[in-house]
């Protein structure tokens, strides 16, 4: 196996120590990159995540054009539904729809169950090329949506305002509902098992959904489903981050939901949540995706904040407390990962 020359965000997944704080931001590989787009403009979003090699060069561009400490696999939480039969559609501006939404147990039932090696082998194909390329640079993360997260998108047929149909789906067809779950969590289980096996060093579970449940609802309907995907998933060593936005009511239960990682949105205190769940989990956040909209003085002093409010030693990964937003000015995110890289040396 190829050693990771910088292998920092790995050591701080695992809270050893580090020279300075590692950084990578979600949504890394996207369209605030003009070579992002230069890509994009020749092919759709989804014969982009289906084409290896070009999957592999829009994952390395980041870390090549920004400096970030990992690279993140380009695809989408969505091939899983896919996969499993329902047509999936990237919309222009409007993000993604699933046709036919699931209703029914009926309709449960009629989903194909898959094996991550045949039905998603475009996937692990790209990762196992983006590690070739990588050559060792950065680790590789691979990613999921969490069985709930891809549940909500499956019943919505897409994004949504007001959740009416998973929670008309869930209040009215439990049974359904846990039913689907369980099997996501299967399928999320293998296919993360299937990309570290082809070279992913690490994974990330998006729980984005998470905040819309209530807190006991969260413990049935996602917690309990996020725990046994970490529980079944084939690892030596690999880190497992969680992160469940806009789920700060339920930290410490997520703490013990096996993850060795808890990504926080930029609503929580790194401070209050290091002294809360600090010696058990590694945490990974939480700058405002929106502060790189400001000036460099600003930037500067929100991540100064950031890194402030963690304090000393590791156990930190920087990254934003969501993904980066489309229209951001690609300079802002490099001035960003510089000064992190800079400052945060005396923070161990
Ligand atoms: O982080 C990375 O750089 C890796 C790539 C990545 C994408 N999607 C690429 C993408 C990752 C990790 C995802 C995860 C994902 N996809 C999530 C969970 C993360 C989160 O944001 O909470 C969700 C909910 C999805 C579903 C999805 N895919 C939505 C809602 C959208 C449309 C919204 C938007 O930003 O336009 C997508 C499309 C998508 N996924 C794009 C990218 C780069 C934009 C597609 C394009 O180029 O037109």
């Amino acid at each position: 196996m190829t050693q990771i020359k910088n292998n920092l965000f790995i050591k701080a997944c695992k809270k050893e120590p580090v020279e300075r704080t590692p950084i990578w931001v979600m949504r890394q590989a996207g369209r605030y990159l003009p070579e992002y787009r230069a890509i994009r403009d020749k092919y759709d979003f989804i014969t982009m995540c289906k084409t290896p090699e070009l999957a592999a060069e829009v994952t390395i561009q980041p870390v090549d054009l920004i400096g970030v400490d990992a690279a993140i696999i380009f695809s989408d939480i969505l091939v899983i539904p896919e996969a499993m039969g329902m047509k999936l559609e990237m919309i222009e501006s409007k993000g993604p729809k699933l046709y036919n939404p699931i209703r029914s147990v009926d309709h449960v039932n009629e989903l194909k169950t898959i094996d991550p090696y045949k039905e998603l082998k475009y996937v692990l194909d790209a990762v196992s090329l983006t590690k070739r390329q990588l050559n060792g640079r950065v680790p590789l993360i691979g990613f999921a949506g969490s069985p709930w997260t891809l549940m909500t998108y499956m019943v919505e047929g897409g994004g949504s305002k007001n959740f009416s149909e998973i929670k008309k789906f869930i209040y009215n067809q439990p049974d359904a509902a846990h039913k689907l779950l369980d099997l996501l969590a299967d399928i999320v289980a293998s296919y993360l098992s299937a990309k570290i096996e082809s070279g992913a060093n690490a994974v990330q579970i998006f729980d984005t959904w998470g905040g819309i449940l209530s807190p006991d609802d969260f413990a049935q309907f996602s917690l309990q489903y996020i725990t046994k995907v970490i529980s079944k998933i084939k690892r030596s060593g690999e880190p497992v981050i969680i992160f469940a936005k806009g789920v700060h009511y339920k930290l410490d239960q997520l703490a013990s939901c096996g993850a060795d990682v808890i990504g926080l949105d930029w609503t929580m205190n790194l401070n209050s949540v290091r002294n809360m769940i600090g010696n058990k989990v590694a945490l990974q956040g939480n700058l405002d995706p929106t502060i790189l909209y400001s000036p460099k003085e600003k930037i500067l002093k929100e991540a100064m904040n950031v890194l402030e409010s963690f304090g000393k030693g590791s156990g930190h990964i920087f990254n934003l407390g969501h993904g980066i937003l489309p229209d951001v000015n690609p300079e802002n995110l490099k001035y960003l990962v510089d000064v992190v890289k800079k400052e945060s040396v005396r923070f161990h």
